[in-house]
């Protein structure tokens, strides 16, 4: 058999992670999809770049756009990130190309996903997007085959790792009975987060919920069938939150998380973001550090809930190379579980902000 031939734009965390998997279990991965995922093309900023790969074997480009239009592969892997430039336009150009696409890009879905939807069923092809929301966590997969037979009623969930990073540690950093003023301060967090790869390349984007309202609209249209409506989200990050509000939650038997939650009330749909009171005892208060979590209720299968990493070099690996084992065995599926020529518009409930 033919094996499927990838190009991978972007060889930053996810993209060196990706290659290490691809190569690794490059024998499981070829029993399961049937034939060999064989990388043939990239392209990064830089290409002198120590990453630990080898990169001599693959067809080298400076320009994505140009490698989605001309590389020769099936497939291309968007891993450059932004909703803008070059990622937006190398997605277009392959979709025009007749390549499938696999992203881990949220901004891009969330800002022109029903577009590049439409784009790419129009031209027979798919978009796997696995990677775009709670990193390592199979939710597309659960939301899009495991729930397909039920009516969504709510989806939310623990979308940001490096929130759930900080606020983890802003709870235990100090140890039991220690003084909330000298726990771990949230600058000092942040940077760790960032060191270990978990953060967006603007961290603002993590700690005011910009990324979460990213994951939540993608979540929502999968969930309910819509278009994908980022404006319509309510959006409030974390950035006010101090050691003292997690400490007086703690004492009320709280603990402090980000959540991201879709709803539906009415015939409408209300998309919220903000830092939520949890009670302890709760499933998803247990959830710490990197760790994300979704909870999806369905009218048949009643509640479920899905645990794991978030973020990461890992977890984002393992979900883009799931996605490309799909395309290697033909699977047609749909980008939003329903033809994207039928989403429709949902009302949206407005939402104060405060
Ligand atoms: N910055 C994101 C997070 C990465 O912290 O969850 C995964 O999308």
């Amino acid at each position: 058999s033919t094996p499927l031939r990838i190009a991978v734009a972007g060889l930053g965390t996810v993209g060196a992670g990706t290659l290490r998997l691809l190569s690794e279990n490059a024998e499981a991965i070829a029993a399961r999809a049937g034939r060999a995922v064989q990388v043939t093309a990239v392209s990064a900023r830089d290409r002198t770049r120590d990453r630990g790969i080898d990169l001599s074997g693959y067809q080298w480009f400076d320009d994505p756009v140009e490698m989605a239009a001309r590389a020769d592969a099936d497939v291309m892997v968007e891993l450059i990130g932004g909703s803008e430039g070059p990622a937006k336009e190398a997605v277009e150009a392959a979709l025009s190309a007749g390549r499938s696409v696999v992203t881990a890009n949220k901004a891009l879905l969330a800002h022109h996903g029903t577009a590049l939807a439409r784009q790419a069923e129009g031209a027979g092809c798919t978009i796997g997007y696995e990677a775009a929301v709670a990193g390592g966590i199979p939710i597309i997969k659960g939301l899009r085959e495991g729930l397909a037979g039920n009516r969504i009623s709510r989806v939310y969930g623990i979308l940001n790792g490096t929130c759930n990073y900080i606020l983890t540690q802003m709870s235990d950093g100090g140890g039991p009975g220690a003084n909330p003023i000298e726990r771990q301060d949230f600058d000092a967090v942040l940077a760790e987060a960032q060191r270990l790869g978990y953060a967006e390349a603007d961290p603002g984007f993590d700690i005011d919920g910009v990324d979460t309202a990213h994951k939540l609209a993608i979540l929502t249209a999968l969930a309910f069938g819509c278009e994908v409506d980022f404006d319509a989200v309510y959006v409030e990050g974390i950035r006010n939150v101090s050691a003292l509000d997690v400490a007086y939650a703690e004492e009320l038997g709280y603990c402090i998380k980000l959540l991201g939650v879709a709803q539906q009330v009415n015939g409408a749909v209300e998309q919220r973001v903000h830092p939520c009171m949890v009670r302890k005892g709760q499933p998803i208060a247990s959830v710490d550090g990197v760790f994300n979590a979704v909870v999806a209720d369905g009218d048949f299968v009643d509640t479920t809930m899905y645990e794991g990493r978030g973020a990461g070099a890992g977890p984002t690996a393992s979900a883009v190379v799931a996605d490309l084992i799909d395309i290697a065995r033909g699977a047609t599926l749909p980008v939003f579980g329903i033809a994207a020529s039928g989403l429709r518009r949902l009302p949206t409930l407005p939402m104060e902000r405060h």
